[in-house]
């Protein structure tokens, strides 16, 4: 099977997913978009009520704010894979529960394989937690680290950062690192000395030393 197909099955799986309660209470499941050839993968929180509408991650208010963020980064909706680490809406958009959070993960998993993206941005603190599970967004947004092998970017939640004022300017800037990172990343081996270790046990890059 190729990359496309095994994508195009996880779709449907996904859209067919009875692994948890969510399934009894969605209209549609979010699996995801973008091409397979992205180099960018966002994976955001879960489906809102537009999403659960339509089908796709990220069309309401927070959709438009995130093509904002990606044309600071000068990048377009069109050339980056966009998916949430729940792919069905919780109820009243209320916080991913753990056994929801599991029940999903495998999807979020073969979707970074198959995509196999140089960069990851997550965009909240559930997302960021499935790479630094002790970590707290505050301290570690817009910092690029080394997740096995992969670069990995915690940033705020575009609706999070929407509706606080302080947060937006800090989200943007976060997005403005993106192309020298990109940059960055296409030109050299990540698996080169270049990096450190932290206390928490997490490996992060000093990309601009
Ligand atoms: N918020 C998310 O985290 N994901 C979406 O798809 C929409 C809003």
């Amino acid at each position: 099977m190729t990359v496309g197909q095994e994508l195009e099955q996880l779709r449907s799986e996904v859209q067919g997913c009875l692994r948890c309660t969510l399934a009894q209470t969605r209209t549609h499941a979010v699996p995801g978009e973008g091409p397979l050839s992205a180099e960018v993968m966002l994976i955001g929180e879960a489906p809102g009520v537009n999403e659960d509408r339509q089908g796709l991650p990220f069309v309401g208010q927070a959709g438009s704010f995130l093509e904002e963020l990606l044309a600071e980064a000068k990048l377009t909706r069109e050339e980056v894979y966009i998916c949430n680490v729940l792919k069905c809406r919780p109820p009243g958009n209320r916080d991913p529960l753990p056994s929801e959070i599991e029940a999903c993960s495998d999807y979020l998993s073969a979707q970074i394989r198959l995509i196999d993206p140089r960069i990851i941005v997550t965009l909240g603190r559930f997302s960021m937690s499935r790479f630094f599970a002790k970590q707290t967004i505050s301290r570690i947004h817009g910092q690029p680290r080394d997740v096995n092998g992969r670069i990995v970017v915690p940033m705020y939640h575009p609706a999070a950062a929407l509706h606080q004022r302080r947060l937006r300017g800090v989200i943007i800037d976060d997005f403005r690192t993106l192309p020298d990172l990109l940059e960055h990343v296409g030109a050299t081996d990540v698996d080169e000395p270049k990096l450190s270790t932290e206390a928490s046990g997490v490996q992060q890059m000093k990309l601009f030393e």
